[in-house]
């Protein structure tokens, strides 16, 4: 098994008033099924970005009501989304996916993603430190996610927070005609 790393234990409480490295506040909060329109308007901002999601734009819903829908999956116990919210709309998202049958219960896997004009200020950081929290919180021991090869700054996050590469899928994805590995990155709780 790879390297253990104690995990940041701390005790969550949401909504949390948080500052950006350059002094302003954003909230993290629960997801809404509300914040549909919202977050599908972040969906479709970084679709058209397209080297960082796994779906392109004409694969994420095309309607508010359909994104609603998806969101409701984040209602299941082992399932959990929070967003992040300066000047009045949603600036970011973190999800995680505790395994959910009885021999993956160990596991939590991650997403998250920042609105463009919002990285580089800390919230992609605190999101996901957050939303590590709750997966500790819920017995989580092996912390999974899986990106992109040429996603140099989502690896960097997650160095940082303790993830070390396990392993590459090499050419897992086709992005703009050319082949892209998949890295697979995990963190183990003590
Ligand atoms: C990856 C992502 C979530 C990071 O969020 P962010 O809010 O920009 O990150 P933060 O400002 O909290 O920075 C956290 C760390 O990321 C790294 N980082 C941030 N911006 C960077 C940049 N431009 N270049 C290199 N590293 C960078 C740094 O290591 C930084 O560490 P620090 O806090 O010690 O400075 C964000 O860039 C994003 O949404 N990208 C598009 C979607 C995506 O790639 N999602 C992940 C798919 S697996």
């Amino acid at each position: 098994m790879g390297t253990r790393f104690s995990a940041v234990r701390r005790i969550l409480r949401l909504p949390e008033a948080r500052t950006t490295k350059d002094g302003r506040t954003f909230i993290i909060r629960e997801m809404r099924l509300s914040d549909a329109e919202s977050i599908l308007d972040l969906m479709k901002s970084l679709a058209e970005e397209r080297i960082y999601l796994l779906r392109e734009a004409d694969e994420i819903p095309e309607s508010v009501e359909e994104e609603r829908q998806l969101l409701k999956m984040y209602q299941e116990k082992n399932r959990r989304m929070l967003v992040a919210v300066m000047d009045g709309k949603i600036v970011g998202t973190a999800d995680c996916r505790l395994g959910n049958i009885r021999k993956s219960r160990h596991t939590a896997s991650f997403g998250i993603a920042v609105r463009k004009e919002y990285r580089g200020i800390g919230i992609g950081r605190a999101l996901l430190e957050t939303i590590i929290s709750w997966a500790v919180e819920k017995g989580a021991k092996k912390l999974w996610l899986s990106v992109f090869s040429t996603n140099k700054t989502a690896i960097s996050l997650y160095k940082k927070l303790g993830f070390e590469v396990e392993c590459v899928r090499k050419g897992q994805f086709i992005v703009d005609g050319e082949y892209v590995d998949e890295v697979v990155m995990v963190r183990w709780v003590r």
